[in-house]
């Protein structure tokens, strides 16, 4: 097999590959242990790998019946704008077509120019009508 060739692999990392890459693409830093548990739960994920390492990652989380998420799309930044976002998302939109019921909501939050890669695969804004809303546990809080 060409050393070079990037596969695309049916799992997702272990949790410390899951949070050096988070990192690496500029994305929050996770614990151990919220990896570990978050992981745990993971209804379908994805990892590219190339000469036996990780360099990308995409997964689907949520209750598997009402609610979808993806999460964790990352690409290691040296193999950005090369098409392998476009490819974990194929397979992340390949699962949920085949196992998400209908009237299901799948969502994301597209952290910048990402969303440019998710309106590909049909996600649209929900602003202004709905807006995100979010905190990070144990950390600063609105008002
Ligand atoms: C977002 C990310 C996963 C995209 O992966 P990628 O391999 O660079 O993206 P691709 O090369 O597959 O591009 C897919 C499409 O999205 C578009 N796109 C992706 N990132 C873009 C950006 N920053 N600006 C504009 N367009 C972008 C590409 O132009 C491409 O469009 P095309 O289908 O018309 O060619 C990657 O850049 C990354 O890991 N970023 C850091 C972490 C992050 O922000 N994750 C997303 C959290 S929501």
């Amino acid at each position: 097999m060409n050393a070079d060739a990037i596969q695309l692999v049916d799992s997702f990392p272990d949790a410390a590959t899951y949070r050096r890459l988070r990192v690496e693409a500029g994305l929050s830093p996770k614990t151990q242990e919220a990896a570990e548990r978050g992981l745990a739960n993971t209804l379908y994920g994805v990892s590219l790998v190339k000469a036996g390492n990780v360099i990308g990652m995409g997964r689907v989380i949520g209750d598997n019946g009402t609610v979808f998420v993806i999460v964790d799309i990352a690409v290691r930044p040296d193999h950005q704008g090369q098409g392998q976002g476009r490819r974990i998302m194929a397979a992340l939109d390949a699962w949920l077509r085949a196992n998400a019921p209908v009237s299901a909501y799948v969502m994301l939050i597209a952290d910048g120019e990402a969303r440019h890669l998710y309106c590909r695969f049909g996600f649209v804004e929900t602003a202004p009508a709905s807006v995100s809303m979010a905190y990070v546990a144990n950390g600063p809080r609105g008002p």
